[in-house]
């Protein structure tokens, strides 16, 4: 039997306008968690979604997570927890989402304003957090209010853990969980989180695996201080020759990684997981949609696939320290910062990962003859993930997507990390499911992020329709 979710889609109709005021709001606080000056409006984003919660009738608490490590001069954000409903015949859902968002600076080349939410005529609201977290996040909220405004009874109890350092690795967070595991989260059934997209524009899916990250550094540093390359080029060992050379045997340009023996660590490809791929709705073309170019590597929709969700990925991701401002400068730096990570999948044990990348680097480094000075470090990691999607919290999603969308959805894994997913499931011991809003045109990360008006207004409908299908889900596991 279908729930009656008729008055609760109508009433999400009736308040789309001010739902979309709630996400201009919130992108117009720059919550970015990797930079300092930003530090108060993560926390002032944190209060928004406090206040916005306990208005909405939510027990709510603001909890701190201590300094930040290795920068003790700053505070982490707070996880803004939250209860709404607490009826133990009931089932209760914990829903995790993060506040924090990328960098984003006008001059990147964004059209608009990247804090200013701006809504084109094809109905697409750009600004920085649009997808990548905030309207998922919100949506949630919206949820709430929804339900509150049609009078219609909230199907579950609902528990939120929102973070604000999901960006820069959930520092912290792992703890918070584990401990809250058996406190503030103990009634949870099973846990949701929307903080991914589809896998192209029209049909949604469901989603049972994230690779997991590992983030390095390289310093490579040697002179007291920069030099004049007239002067000293040619007579001192030069840090950035030394980091560009280790930094080149890490992969090649077919994506291959070169550290021996990383590759051995892989779970081996069965055939009833080749199976899987083919039925996928993906195609090359919504790649190069979402890459805005034709530089793929591989030939064929499965292969990209597994690419991206059942094998590592090694990507350069900068330079700290290097000459990168416009014009000539004839510097030599002193001392560069290579950043480079590692998205890890079945069965890679993190430990024997990095094992494997410092034992390398520092060999290859040795190899150089450089009287300059190495130091590799782990900034962070976050392990993979893989559930089982026959559970009852898949069976729930699966049929709110019929029910909002008309179509079955896909069951996907993803590239991407979401460090705490794992952990979410190891403390709770509960099943854990990735239902996203967005869809892969959105950018996450990049210039010009939006997210589709239809898929935050659909997304809201199936995140209340999901909650209900749960309430009346039988037991599985
Ligand atoms: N929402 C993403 C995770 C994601 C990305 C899921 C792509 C599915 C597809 C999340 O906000 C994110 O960006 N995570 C970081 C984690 C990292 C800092 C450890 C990521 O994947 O780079
Ligand atoms: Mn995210
Ligand atoms: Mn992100």
């Amino acid at each position: 039997m279908a729930p009656n979710l008729e008055p609760f889609f109508k009433q999400v109709d009736d308040l789309s306008e001010s739902f979309i005021d709630r996400l201009r709001k919130a992108v117009a606080i720059p919550s970015v968690s990797a930079s300092e000056e930003h530090r108060k409006d993560v926390f002032r984003m944190g209060q928004f979604l406090a206040s916005e919660l306990e208005a909405l009738g939510a027990e709510v608490h603001q909890r701190p997570l201590g300094k930040q490590p290795g920068k003790e001069h700053l505070d982490l954000p707070p996880v803004v927890i939250a209860r709404y409903g607490n009826d133990p015949n009931k089932r209760t859902i914990l829903v995790y989402g993060h506040y924090d968002v990328q960098p984003a600076l006008k001059e990147d080349g964004w059209a608009t304003d990247p804090f200013q939410l701006t809504i084109d005529d094809k109905g697409r609201m750009f600004g920085r957090g649009s997808t990548d977290d905030k309207g998922p996040v919100l949506g949630w909220l919206n949820v709430i209010e929804a339900h509150k405004k049609a009078g219609v009874e909230f199907p579950v109890n609902l528990l939120c853990c929102f973070e604000g350092m999901e960006e820069y690795g959930s520092e912290g967070l792992d703890d918070f969980i584990e401990s809250e595991a058996k406190n503030f989260f103990k009634d949870a059934d099973a846990v949701c989180i929307s903080d991914n997209y589809w896998l192209g524009t029209e049909k949604p899916c469901l989603t049972y695996g994230l690779r997991g990250c590992s983030y390095y550094s390289i310093t490579v540093s040697g002179p007291g201080q920069d030099l004049h390359s007239g002067v000293f080029g040619g007579s001192a060992h030069e840090p950035m020759t030394d980091l560009i050379t280790i930094m080149s045997k890490l992969v090649d340009e077919q994506g291959n990684i070169k550290i021996p023996g990383l590759m051995d660590l892989v779970a081996p490809l069965t055939e009833e997981e080749e199976k899987l791929y083919p039925s996928i709705s993906y195609s090359m073309k919504d790649l190069h949609d979402s890459l805005g170019s034709e530089t793929s590597i591989h030939p064929t929709k499965e292969r990209t696939l597994m690419a991206r969700w059942r094998y590592p990925s090694l990507s350069l991701h900068g330079i700290e320290g290097a000459f990168s401002a416009p014009g000539a400068k004839t510097v030599i730096p002193a001392k560069v910062i290579g950043k480079f990570s590692i998205r890890t999948v079945p069965n890679m044990e993190l430990d024997a990962v990095n094992k494997l990348v410092f034992d390398y680097i520092h060999s290859e480094f040795a190899k150089l003859k450089t009287k300059n000075k190495l130091e590799v470090k782990l900034l962070h990691e976050g392990k993979w993930w893989v559930a089982s999607p026959k559970h009852w919290n898949f069976s729930a999603a699966r049929k709110a997507v019929k029910q909002v969308f008309g179509v079955e959805p896909d069951m996907t894994r993803e590239g991407g990390s979401i460090p705490v997913t794992l952990t979410f499931e190891k403390a709770t011991g509960k099943n854990v499911l990735l239902l996203p809003m967005g869809s892969s045109t959105d950018a996450a990360h990049s210039i010009n992020e939006k997210l589709d008006r239809r898929n935050y207004i659909e997304g809201i409908k199936l995140l209340g329709a999901y909650l209900h299908y749960v309430a009346e889900e039988p037991q599985t596991e």
